[in-house]
């Protein structure tokens, strides 16, 4: 059977040329990824909210990977929801257990235990933490709801992490939406990411 080797020697490239693994360094550094890159930075450096939309394949988690890579990983930490459909206990139960720890039982605890950690990251390890939830156009109504409440800290005044959102246009309609006027005025970015060759395909532009 033909392996990678034969069609990639075929086509005469050193290696597969879209695949997942590709190492942040050899990214192609077209504009759309570069500045996607620079506003998801501006974010962690901000601690802010901010929201990157894109179709399937534009190169959303790719930039997202990328400015991880970036980042001084004894300054920051990385909460990573490939898929947040686990319902509201399960952000804090996902942040718990990134950050280190076993998540309480109940919801209230869990809570708790969440900020509680997430205030030690910064105050105690003087790291500044970055929740980057990828697919967030599969977030519910009530799980944005509870995410707002979470980065707030400090009457309002300061959040405990930064906020990326990586999903599908419908994220930033969703966003737009009435309920979620506090978003819209919370979020320090809200970029598209687009992929020219597909639109050029697909002889269309990129509406959000
Ligand atoms: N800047 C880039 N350099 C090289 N390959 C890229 C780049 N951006 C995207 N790709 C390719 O496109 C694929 C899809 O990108 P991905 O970030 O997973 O899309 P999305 O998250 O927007 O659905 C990646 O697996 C990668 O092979
Ligand atoms: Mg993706």
């Amino acid at each position: 059977m033909a392996g990678v080797e034969s069609w990639t020697g075929h086509f005469g490239l050193a290696c597969p040329p879209f695949a997942k693994s590709i190492p942040a360094s050899k990214l192609f550094e077209r504009t759309a990824h570069q500045e996607v890159v620079a506003r998801i930075r501006y974010c962690v450096s901000e601690m802010a909210m901010g929201a990157i939309t894109g179709d399937v394949g534009a190169g959303k988690s790719v930039a997202l990977r990328a400015a991880v890579a970036s980042l001084d990983r004894t300054r920051h930490t990385v909460v990573y929801i490939a898929n947040p459909m686990f319902g509201t206990r399960g952000l804090y139960v996902s942040i718990v257990s990134a950050l280190g720890a076993v998540p309480r039982f109940h919801k209230a605890e869990v809570m708790a235990q969440a900020a509680t950690l997430l205030a030690a990251e910064e105050a105690e390890r003087h790291r500044k933490v970055l929740v980057a939830i990828d697919e967030a156009h599969l977030l519910s109504p009530a799980q944005l709801e509870e995410l707002r409440l979470m980065a707030n800290a400090e009457m309002d005044a300061a959040s405990p992490f930064a906020l990326v959102l990586l999903g599908q246009p419908m994220l930033s309609r969703q966003l737009r939406l009435g309920v979620f006027a506090a978003y819209a005025a919370r979020l320090v970015m809200s970029r598209c990411v687009t992929n020219r060759l597909a639109e050029r395909l697909n002889g269309r532009t990129c509406a959000a």
